[in-house]
């Protein structure tokens, strides 16, 4: 029997030895063991990370005990915060005892009085550059905004996003600035760092992309065997992926954008499973193909072995000369782009100053995204980001919609203690927003230690997640109405990518869509009473289960529409909000120690189960593995044994698989 989770291709000798990924005996049929064990011990796999190589593994930080939940902190000891060396946490300031304090009057509100007070509402709806935010179903009053202002000084919020833009080293664990905003900077601003100004250097590398993807889309530049380029294939993981197809899927389906896609495919390739290859390469030619291996690093074990793969794809049918053709890289590792055997020419740099996940508008983001839309397109979407950054750092507190985002956010995670929030777009172009904000703000601030190293009196971060309403209204929405209550977000259009209104219809379908983003945002603020259900004639029975208690907080972000402008805005507008809570908790929002551990564990596992292969034994304990993993590891590769060598038509197209029974591929749309 052939079993899924197997797939794993065979090359045939026409492939370049040297340009092989490293294959493992399992991938091969037992006739061929023998030759490609001989192949393996020679070529010394040039181009792969060897199997167990750490390459890329990076020292872990200094190890913390674990932390007790603890969704809302305790006050602490009015001597406490003398104990702390500077700075001092900021849960020991006066300003946070505060709201503290205050938390107890607001728990005696309810939003549905709280909503009768125009006053308040008008002054917690905030607009800028077409951008509504309204706050006002959020569970504050005047006072809170007042406080939480407070707590925002005290943490000095203003200083730290001035230290942004002027490229301080606030990533202070990897000593190096945070400047993703200097990657939108229009070509007159001036960004100094460490004495160089980095905004034409970042020009430089726009100005490659630009001239590349011109040629590329006109059919100048021409593939292997002399055809024009109609498709790209990006290769990346996290923050080399999660961001570009968030704006991709925005624009897919914007008039403008889509007129200038005009009929070329841009599809990304993350997962290191081959289904994910499978399903990005199905129906591609090699000869129309163009793929871009997008990796800060370039040492990142999934993308590398996803770039391997496609790489012996293109060249098996189009020859090794062809990867100078077909494909190009992004990354801050010139050197290893160079070693894998992309010329320099076709690689676009980028600095240790941009994280990963705030990588969108680099050439990350910018290359894949030019290709497919043009520059014109890209550039608008730049635009619109710098347009965002600069209402961050200009705009007072009062106004500035990112800070009121960032201190909501505090303010429901850390003083009314809910651990999650729901984003919901009503808007299908945006159904990769929520994906992309939870790398942006899981990745960035869940943290178990404060600048200083020390543990964390309280819980940072929230949990993101989020589906495309009214999707997830059939789906999610009766626990956020009836059981835990998590602070949602809604963002909706005023004007649709799309427009249907069909005849004899009370309303537009956009309206209809947008019907449920307004309807929702007060049925989760106000609920419905048992009064109320009384007045309907509820029998007495259902009263309890038809009574929805409100009180749930929500904001409500009111787009003009989603073209490429927006979402430039959109993106930057969430970036921001992400660092004002880290500043305000006072942690590094810009380095990601925690992915590291599973990364070391997994070149073990890989280092053994090669070894356990290659020389027929078992995984044992003293490998290093307790009990539990041993037994599942064996358990795995016993499977693995009785594999009969898979279905050949399931990951490449029949030439590349080496087997007696080939079908063409399965078509997977
Ligand atoms: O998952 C950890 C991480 O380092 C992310 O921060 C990053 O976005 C992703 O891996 C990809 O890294 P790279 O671009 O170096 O391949």
């Amino acid at each position: 029997m052939l079993l899924a989770g197997s797939l794993q291709p065979v090359f045939r000798g026409s492939v370049d030895a040297s340009l092989g990924s490293p294959k493992t005996l399992e991938s091969v049929p037992s006739r061929h063991r023998s030759r490609v064990q001989q192949q393996q011990s020679l070529s010394g796999q040039r181009f792969g990370a060897s199997p167990g190589s750490s390459r890329g593994s990076v020292k872990m930080a200094t190890s913390t005990t674990d932390r007790q939940a603890t969704p809302v902190p305790v006050a602490v000891p009015a001597d406490a915060a003398a104990q702390q060396a500077e700075p001092a946490n900021i849960s020991y300031t006066p300003e946070w005892q505060a709201l503290l304090e205050h938390r107890k009057e607001i728990e005696k509100t309810h939003l549905r009085d709280l909503l009768r007070k125009e006053d308040r509402s008008d002054a917690l709806f905030h607009e800028y550059g077409g951008i509504v935010a309204d706050f006002s179903r959020q569970r504050v009053t005047m006072k809170t905004i007042e406080l939480l202002t407070q707590l925002a000084n005290k943490a000095k919020l203003q200083e730290k996003i001035a230290g942004m833009f002027e490229g301080k080293h606030l990533n202070g664990t990897e000593d190096r600035a945070v400047l993703h905003v200097a990657l939108r900077a229009r070509r007159d601003q001036k960004i100094v760092v460490e004495g160089k100004d980095v905004v034409p250097e970042v020009w430089e590398v726009l100005d490659k992309i630009k001239g590349f993807s011109e040629k590329v889309r006109s059919g100048e530049w021409k593939g292997a065997t002399g055809k024009a380029i109609k498709d790209v294939v990006a290769i990346g993981i996290g923050g080399s992926f999660l961001g570009p197809l968030f704006v991709h899927t925005a624009l897919r389906t914007d008039q403008a954008a889509a007129h200038e896609a005009g009929g070329r495919q841009l599809r990304f390739l993350a997962n290191v499973d081959p289904v994910d290859v499978a399903r990005a390469l199905n129906g591609l030619s090699q000869e129309t193909t163009m793929v871009i291996v997008v990796s800060k690093t370039f040492t990142t074990a999934e993308t590398m072995l996803n770039a391997r793969t496609v790489r012996t794809w293109l060249v098996s049918e189009l020859g090794p000369e062809s990867v100078a053709k077909h494909m190009v890289a992004v990354s801050t590792n010139l050197k290893l782009v160079k070693e894998f055997g992309i010329d320099a020419e076709n690689a676009f740099g980028f600095w240790d100053w941009v994280g990963g996940r705030y990588s969108v508008c680099s050439a990350v983001g910018v290359l894949p995204l030019a290709l497919q839309y043009g520059w014109p397109v890209v550039e608008r979407f730049l635009k619109g980001a710098n347009d965002m950054d600069e209402h961050f750092r200009t705009a007072k507190f009062e106004e500035n919609i990112p800070v009121w985002l960032g201190l909501t956010s505090v303010w429901n995670v850390s003083f009314l203690g809910y651990a999650a929030r729901a984003i919901l777009p009503y808007c299908q172009a945006l159904s990769k927003l929520a994906p992309h904000i939870q790398q942006v703000s899981m990745e960035s601030n869940g943290k178990g230690v404060d600048l200083s190293g020390r543990r964390l009196p309280f819980e940072s971060g929230e949990i993101d997640f989020g589906e495309p309403g009214t999707n997830g209204q059939h789906s999610f929405y009766q626990l956020i109405h009836q059981g835990r209550v998590i602070p949602c977000e809604f963002i909706g259009t005023v004007k649709s990518q799309q427009s249907v209104y069909l005849k004899g219809e009370v309303v537009s379908n956009h309206d209809e869509l947008m019907c449920n983003f307004f309807a929702q945002a007060d049925a989760l603020a106000n609920g419905k009473t048992p009064v109320e259900l009384r007045a309907e004639n509820v029998p007495d029975h259902l009263i309890p289960h038809k009574t929805f208690t409100g009180n749930r907080p929500s904001v409500s972000i009111l787009m003009p529409d989603l073209t490429a402008f927006s979402v430039g805005q959109l993106l930057a507008m969430y970036e921001h909000r992400v660092a004002v809570q880290g500043f305000i908790w006072g942690i590094n929002s810009f380095d990601q120690w925690g992915v590291e551990l599973g990364k070391v564990l997994a070149a073990k596992v890989r280092t053994n189960m090669n070894s356990a292969r290659t020389v027929h034994r078992r995984i044992k304990q003293s490998d290093g593995f307790n009990h539990s993993t041993t037994r599942l590891l064996n358990r795995y590769l016993d499977g693995k044994t009785q594999l009969l060598y898979p279905e050949p038509a399931d990951v490449f197209p029949c030439d590349l698989i080496e087997s007696d029974v080939c079908r063409p591929p399965t078509s997977y749309t």
